[in-house]
């Protein structure tokens, strides 16, 4: 991040640290509690705000090299992603174009062609149909038309960003976001640790979570409550995405310090909101990336990937090896203090307990999101 945004982040936390105020820059907003629970949004969500945006899917550097691969369900739908040998990342849909059987089966891997399990029409790392197998028995089929189905795919700040729907033309990443995620993140990050789970919540009551510090002096008392200021934070909407910045105890002792030796990772904590599946929470030396899969209205895969600078030159020392996997784990237990919490809300929806749901005041990123959010469910 430039130095000069961040000291303006800096100046806005700090006071309102030192002052002890609150961010009143939103209003109080109420959201139904039907919207955590009806199965017709649901699936209105899942089609306008995940199947027609640009998804997080992995970072770049787990297909760095000409023919690696991987594949994922990105919303419900089997992709491929692949390095082609032109150096071309490429995402496919991962059904064959014969009689669609699943194309590819493992999660990883580096290949020149894939071959179907079904009945082995081969086609090359850029999708292109390389063979049929008794090709006289096809006297129609032009094999330019049965490539495997191409997907928007994009690669910026070191992750990969795949649309599940093809011939759509998704919302572009905004190039400031870009920029500074780069800067944040270093432009290849290597993913150190990982752990997937699914929790019974519906996807909006994850993401909430993730925006609003009202509840870390309370939720979070037993983990990282005592780093945090309470309820103070200053946020932007960066297009679809936003970024949050939580200041930690420590900010105050920038008082006095000279405004070009300010460093915003030491005194605060980051957070990207990605639209629609992603939060990045940066840490000081290294992040954690979420990633989530909407499955059912009350059910949601989520992801927790612990990433950092690749070493200069080898692999990970034993230490820095030890370093990444005791913050993943620490990570993983203060995020599953939220995820625990959302299924807690989850099930008690139905009880007749409350018709709505309150945004605070301060809490003005939350509604402002939320606001986004139902604009484009309609
Ligand atoms: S379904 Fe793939 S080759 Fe037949
Ligand atoms: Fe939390």
């Amino acid at each position: 991040m430039k130095q000069l945004k961040q000291i303006e982040l800096l100046e806005a936390v700090l006071a309102r640290t030192l002052e002890k105020r609150r961010p009143m820059d939103g209003d109080e907003a109420l959201v139904s509690v039907g919207s955590y629970r009806d199965p017709a949004r649901f699936e209105r969500e899942r089609e306008r705000v995940f199947r027609s945006a640009l998804n997080v899917v992995t970072a770049s550097s787990r297909v760095a090299r000409p023919g690696d691969f991987i594949t994922a369900e990105v919303c419900g739908v089997p992709t491929i992603v692949a390095r082609g040998d032109d150096g071309q990342l490429r995402a496919f849909i991962n059904v064959c174009r014969h009689r669609g059987a699943t194309v590819e089966l493992k999660s990883a891997g580096n290949c020149k062609r894939f071959v179907c399990p079904y009945h082995a029409w081969t086609y090359n790392n850029d999708g292109s149909l390389h063979r049929v197998r008794h090709p006289e028995g096809f006297p129609t089929l032009r094999a330019e038309e049965h490539a495997l189905v191409e997907l928007p795919c994009l690669e910026a700040a070191g992750l990969v960003f795949v649309c599940p729907s093809p011939n759509t033309a998704p919302e572009a990443l905004p190039e400031a976001l870009v920029e500074e995620l780069e800067a944040m993140l270093g432009s290849h990050p290597r993913i150190y640790a990982s752990t997937t789970r699914t929790w019974r919540a519906n996807w909006k009551l994850i993401v909430e979570g993730g925006i609003e510090s009202y509840h870390f002096k309370v939720a979070h008392k037993d983990s990282i409550a005592s780093f945090f200021g309470d309820t103070n934070s200053v946020w932007e909407r960066m297009g679809q995405h936003l970024r949050s910045v939580l200041p930690k105890s420590s900010i105050v002792e920038l008082e006095g310090v000279s405004r070009d030796a300010w460093n915003i990772r030491e005194h605060t904590h980051i957070v990207y909101t990605l639209h629609p599946n992603a939060m990045v929470l940066t840490q000081r030396a290294h992040f954690d990336l979420v990633l989530m899969t909407p499955l059912s209205v009350d059910s949601t895969q989520i992801q927790i990937l612990t990433l950092g600078a690749a070493p200069e030159r080898g692999d990970l020392t034993p230490q820095s090896r030890a370093f990444f996997e005791k913050n993943h784990a620490f990570s993983v237990r203060t995020l599953d203090e939220d995820f625990s919490i959302a299924e807690q809300i989850q099930r008690g929806l139905s009880s007749g307990a409350n018709t709505h749901f309150r945004f605070a005041r301060f809490e003005g990123a939350l509604s402002d999101w939320r606001k986004a959010i139902d604009a484009l469910v309609g």
